[in-house]
C-alpha cells in the first residue's frame, strides 16, 4: 500500500520556483496497476520520482508498506529502493556487452528473494533470445528484457515512465502486455507514467494530472486486454 498525502515538490531553479507537484494525495492498493496520465510537464515524472524516493518533497508524506520513506535518510533510501522497487524508463539502459540472461542476472543479484530467470525468460518471451545481446534486439524486446531485469529482484512495486515512449504501437503493445501478465501473474504493484491515453483503458486506476495537480482519480471498472487497444 502507497499512501501520497499533501505532497508538494517545488523547484528552485536560481529565481524561477516551479510548482510540480500541489498537494498531491493518493492512495495505491496492493496489486493494483495504475496509470498516472497527463500532459507534459504535468508532474507525472516529478510525481513518480518521489512516490519512489529518488528525489526528495518539498512538503508531505509518502508511506509505502507502512514505513515513511519521506523521513528516511539517503542510506535508507537507497536500501529501501533495492529490496522493494523496479524501475524501468523510456530508454532501456541494457549493459551492451551483456547477453539478455545476463542482463537479467544482474537485476537478480540485487536480491535475497529472487525470481528464476527461466521463468522470467518465459513470461517476457524471449527464451529464444536469451544469448542474443542487445544490439541483436529490437526496442521492444530490449524492453521487456528491461522489465524481466527490474522485475528479477521481486519487488513490490514497479515504477515505469513512459515504458512504451519510445516505441511503435505494436511492440509497445508487446510491452505493456507483459506489464499486464506481470502483474496478474505475480501482483506486482504497477504504476505507469504516460502522455498516451489509450494506455488508460489497462489501468484499474488512472490518475488525471495538469499542472502539477491530481484533478480526477477514475476507477476504471472495465479494464480491457492491452490486444484491445489502440492508439493510432
Ligand atoms: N530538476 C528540475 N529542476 C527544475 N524544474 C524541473 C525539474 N524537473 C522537472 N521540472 C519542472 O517541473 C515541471 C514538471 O515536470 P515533469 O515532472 O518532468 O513533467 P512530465 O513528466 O509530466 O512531463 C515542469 O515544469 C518541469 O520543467
Ligand atoms: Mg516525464
Amino acid at each position: 500500500m502507497i499512501k501520497i498525502k499533501n505532497v508538494r515538490k517545488i523547484y528552485q531553479t536560481g529565481v524561477v520556483e516551479t510548482h510540480a507537484l500541489r498537494d498531491v494525495s493518493l492512495e495505491i492498493k496492493d496489486g493494483e496497476f495504475v496509470v498516472v496520465l497527463g500532459p507534459s510537464g504535468s508532474g507525472k515524472s516529478t510525481f513518480l520520482n518521489v512516490v519512489s524516493g529518488l528525489d526528495s518533497v518539498t512538503s508531505g508524506h509518502i508511506i509505502v508498506d507502512d514505513e515513511v520513506i519521506t523521513d528516511m535518510s539517503d542510506k535508507e533510501l537507497t536500501n529501501f529502493r533495492r529490496r522493494k522497487l523496479g524501475f524501468i524508463f523510456q530508454s532501456y539502459n541494457l549493459l551492451s556487452n551483456l547477453t539478455v540472461y545476463e542482463n537479467i542476472e544482474v537485476g537478480k543479484n540485487l536480491s535475497h528473494n529472487p525470481i528464476e530467470i527461466d521463468e522470467l525468460l518465459e513470461k517476457i518471451g524471449m527464451t529464444i533470445e536469451k544469448d542474443k545481446y542487445p544490439y541483436q534486439l529490437s526496442g521492444g524486446q530490449q524492453q521487456r528484457v528491461s522489465i524481466a531485469r527490474a522485475l528479477a529482484k521481486n519487488p513490490s512495486i514497479l515504477f515505469c515512465d513512459e515504458p512504451t515512449g519510445a516505441l511503435d504501437e505494436t511492440t509497445g503493445k508487446q510491452v505493456l502486455e507483459v506489464l499486464q501478465r506481470l502483474n496478474k501473474e505475480l501482483n506486482t504493484t504497477i504504476v505507469i507514467v504516460t502522455h498516451n491515453i489509450a494506455i488508460k483503458d489497462i489501468a484499474d486506476k488512472v490518475i488525471h494530472m495538469k499542472s502539477g495537480e491530481i484533478y480526477e482519480i477514475e476507477d476504471n471498472q472495465q479494464k480491457k486486454l492491452v490486444e484491445e487497444i489502440s492508439w493510432s
